[in-house]
């Protein structure tokens, strides 16, 4: 007994001496953890310290890069030497030429001032891909001319073979497709990517992805790919077949299996003539209707040596003039597996699984049927009457059927669609058994940063609801809904929602991307398309410019940087954010915007009959001109940040000439903003247009309209900002009052109603029991979510400081409302785990603060007048602090890393 006690002791020691310990983790390359297969000759290199030593921060690093794990003389291609610097994230490398399809090491030493010896980082390492953006060989193995017509949409399966003589060190499998594709070595399918190759403004890219095969390639082997209509072939929002994306060259895909033997040689074996294809299983696939499957046209053996696949035919070869480009972004992976809560027999006698939760991605099963038996899955968000209810999906059928082939194991899933739904209708089953069917979220794989909960579940249902919006519309691009016949890459929707969607994970990498080919397909003259990748183009009479969905470019990028901290990203955006306001200015007179075609408070409150007028409508125009001003107010900022003094000079010119329009235009002598609406007043106080007295009155009249509501009138723009505004200016117990309101309009009305997401129109499902219009009624879509920003900003109180980008010095200040017991929130930053949690028990308030090493924080307390002040709970660490200061109401600390507690006696 005593002997296992100074065994547990010693263990508890070792770990808590182990717990002391400063180490260095998450090493990234181009904020991807040991990536394979990246194309940037200088990728950037980041690491967090971790550590629960206060004050700590960095003062030197070295990195080191070499061609082996020995680092010595002859593999060394890099040393930085010992740098002085703080910085941890993206530090760009420069060392010798980096050569295609190899892996390469990377460890870094850092300094810091709690000790003089340095920490070393575990060894680390990255590949690179084909280093090529154009060419390869530019041969993409395709179908047969008679097979490649527009209304065949069965899927072509590949196949080549190929035998390997000598000892191989590693294989690579480099791959894309027009279309979507799935790759088989050997009857196994290759990695865990779905919907790839991920979607991009496809007539100037396509990202390609790098596989480690080495494992799956033996002496003699078959490849095999499969490929589906996809994005690039799709046909958007309903458009008639003649009028779809086809690009004439149906299903193909380009390859390079690269080699590399034992002997140092390596070799390209896929760049033959061989490739031959049938059709088999996939009879059709859609990314809105579903997919046709019928699993005894396929084998599992198919993709194998030796087998010949019959009606096999020879395959043509195709070519691409856009670049490919390596995937930097991480793709979109499975993730939760739901099961069935409950089977339902709705009054009409259809049979429905209810998953209780709407999510996207797909169904699994498994089933005893016969040979040839037909089953039928039908996807919806919800049910209507008890009835299972599709009219809100428009064209889209989400309709997926298999063609059974009587083995019991047989896993039957779809391969190149998706579908958004919590109902499962099944049709041509006898009996269902739940244990055989699982539903599969799949979305972008980026990794959590932020999570937030409080004492009220319904606050807490809500913050779920933001999530799985999140989840279910970032596929790659960030989409308005991923159900009905639309799931498109709308730039309003994204705007709005962005630092939500940037505080629960993180969205670097899945925006730098898209915001690339915002570029791509921003027009010549300076618009930016109401899609990105813009499908739409030639579709619609009005296709861009619209006012708050344009100005995601400007939008996106500064608060990418004010989360990110990359300044080298920002120069990037630039230009395309100086096209944009380039053409605003183009399009105004004297400095007064009026052009264009716009969404405007995009579903504010607005009343069916509405004799008194109580429509919130907010004037087009007023709203074009704020966010003209809002976008090149943002570009000063930017300007100044890269040094572009004349730029700044310039936009400043416009700016004022704009401010001075918009007052004559829009605000009446006493103060009153054209409209008269929440959003009027929400965008002009928010976008910093007002002259001090005129803030005032805004303010004011902005408190009594929302007191006079009841309620919240704002659509899509004013959203975002309406609570951030009466925080911002000291009525946060207004912001709470609209949070924690339950009755149509709020944002927690939904979850009154059962909701699992965040729906498109506050009143998707109406008091009565009626559905808002089928036309346009999702019940996922997150911009509404853009509150969880507020959440966190405010409940949880963490927010960004702009002159310290990237959580490189950040504020803390939680408003510890009466209404809540507790708050708990963690953001993982760039440089580490910050967390916030406070409890209120017995008329005492308890915070702990983690800040992590390598930042600070300036932590706002608020407390009542002449109240006592925050005390921190062990009073040892008053020292650690590094300035402290009180005032009537507010105590104020500036922190560095360690955890503290404080508490404050209310
Ligand atoms: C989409 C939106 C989008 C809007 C533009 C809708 O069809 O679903 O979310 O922003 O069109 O007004």
């Amino acid at each position: 007994m005593i002997r296992y006690f100074i065994i547990t002791l010693l263990l508890t020691n070792l770990f808590s001496i182990q717990a002391q310990k400063t180490n260095i983790v998450q090493m990234e390359v181009d904020e991807l953890e040991a990536p394979i297969g990246l194309d940037n000759p200088y990728p950037n290199f980041s690491w967090i310290i971790k550590s629960n030593k206060y004050n700590l921060n960095q003062t030197h690093y070295q990195i080191l890069v070499a061609t082996d794990k020995t680092f010595l003389k002859n593999s060394l291609i890099w040393d930085s030497g010992k740098v002085p610097s703080s910085e941890s994230v993206y530090t760009s490398y420069s060392g010798k030429d980096l050569t295609y399809d190899k892996s390469y090491y990377w460890t870094v030493k850092v300094w810091h001032n709690q000790s003089s010896k340095p920490i070393q980082s575990k060894i680390s390492s990255w590949r690179t891909g084909l280093m090529k953006t154009s060419g390869w060989n530019n041969r993409w193995v395709s179908v047969l001319e008679e097979d490649n017509s527009k209304l065949n949409t069965k899927s072509p399966y590949f196949k080549n073979e190929f035998e390997i003589n000598k000892k191989i060190k590693s294989a690579y499998l480099y791959i894309t497709s027009k279309g979507m594709y799935e790759a088989f070595i050997n009857g196994q399918r290759v990695g865990d990517l779905y919907l790839t190759p991920g979607w991009t403004s496809y007539d100037n890219r396509i990202q390609y992805q790098a596989y480690d095969v080495t494992k799956m390639v033996e002496s003699k082997n078959g490849i095999g790919v499969v490929i589906g209509k996809g994005w690039y072939h799709g046909t958007f929002m309903g458009a008639e077949p003649n009028n779809d994306n086809y690009k004439g060259d149906l299903y193909s895909f380009i390859s390079e299996l690269v080699i590399t033997y034992e002997d140092g040689t390596k070799e390209n074996i896929l760049n033959d003539e061989k490739w031959k294809y049938f059709h088999g299983a996939i009879l059709h696939s859609e990314i809105y209707d579903g997919e046709k499957f019928n699993a005894n046209l396929i084998n599992n053996y198919w993709s194998s040596f030796g087998v010949d696949n019959e009606n096999s035919k020879k395959a043509m070869f195709d070519t691409y003039d856009g670049k490919l480009i390596s995937t930097s972004n991480e793709l979109i992976k499975r993730h939760e597996i739901l099961k069935p809560k409950k089977l339902i027999t709705t009054p009409s006698g259809d049979k429905v699984i209810d998953f209780g939760q709407n999510l996207v991605g797909w169904v699994e099963f498994t089933s005893n049927g016969q040979k040839d038996q037909e089953v039928k899955l039908y996807h919806a968000e919800i049910l209507f009457q008890d009835e299972f209810y599709i009219d809100n999906l428009r064209g889209a059928d989400q309709l997926n059927t298999y063609i059974l082939n009587g083995d019991p194991n047989y896993v039957y899933r779809p391969h190149f669609t998706f579908q958004g739904f919590r109902y499962l209708k099944i049709e041509g089953m006898e009996e269902i058994n739940l244990d055989k069917f699982k539903a599969v979220a799949l979305y972008s794989d980026m990794k959590r940063s932020g999570t937030f909960s409080s004492s009220n579940p319904l606050i807490n249902q809500l913050q779920s609801n933001i999530e799985w919006g999140q989840k279910g519309n970032f596929l790659d691009v960030p989409t308005d809904c991923p159900q009905r016949d639309e799931r498109l890459g709308w730039t309003g929707d994204a705007q709005a929602f962005f630092n939500t969607a940037g505080f629960l994970r993180d969205v670097k990498n899945f925006f730098d991307k898209w915001m690339v080919d915002l570029e791509y397909d921003q027009y010549e003259n300076g618009l930016v398309p109401s899609v990105i990748p813009d499908v739409l183009d030639n579709k619609r009479p009005r296709n861009g410019g619209s006012a708050g969905w344009a100005d995601a470019v400007t939008i996106i990028s500064w608060n990418s940087f004010l989360i990110y901290g990359d300044k080298g990203q920002l120069a990037l955006r630039y230009n395309s954010m100086k096209k944009w306001v380039d053409y605003m200015i183009s399009q105004s007179k004297n400095g007064l915007y009026k052009g264009g075609d716009h969404y405007g408070d995009w579903l504010f409150y607005s009343r069916p009959n509405d004799p008194p007028g109580l429509s919130a409508v907010s004037n087009k125009y007023m709203i074009a001109q704020a966010f003209y001003q809002y976008s090149t107010d943002l570009l000063i900022k930017v300007a100044k940040i890269l040094n572009k003094d004349s730029d700044v000079l310039y936009y400043q010119g416009i700016w004022d000439t704009a401010n001075k329009v918009f007052h004559d235009e829009y605000i009446t002598k006493n103060g009153m903003i054209i409209g008269d609406t929440q959003t009027a007043y929400v965008l002009s106080l928010k976008f910093n247009l007002l002259s001090e007295n005129n803030q005032k009155i805004a303010f004011e009249r902005l408190v009594e309209n929302v007191e006079r509501y009841g309620h919240l009138t704002t659509g899509f723009l004013g959203t975002p900002y309406l609570c951030e505004v009466l925080s911002s200016n000291g009525r946060s117990d207004l912001a709470i009052k609209l949070l924690l309101r339950e009755n149509y309009p709020s944002w927690l009305y939904p979850v009154t109603k059962g909701a699992t997401t965040i729906w498109e129109r506050w009143n998707g499902i109406m008091s009565d029991g009626n559905l808002s219009d089928a036309g346009m009624n999702s019940y996922n879509h997150y911009a509404y979510g853009a509150i969880g920003e507020w959440m966190y900003n405010n409940l949880m109180g963490l927010k960004v400081n702009e002159e310290y980008p990237g959580f490189k010095r950040y504020t803390i200040e939680p408003i510890f409302d009466k209404n809540f017991e507790d708050i708990k929130g963690e953001f993982e930053s760039n440089y580490g785990k910050i967390k916030v949690s406070w409890v209120r028990k017995n008329g005492k308030i308890n915070l702990t603060l983690e800040i992590p090493p390598n930042t600070s924080s300036d932590v706002i307390l608020n407390k009542n007048k002449n109240e006592k002040n925050w005390t921190l709970d062990n009073s040892k660490l008053s020292s650690k602090i590094i300035d402290r200061k009180d005032n009537d109401n507010k105590s104020i600390f500036l922190l560095g890393s360690g955890e503290y507690k404080f508490s404050y006696v209310e």
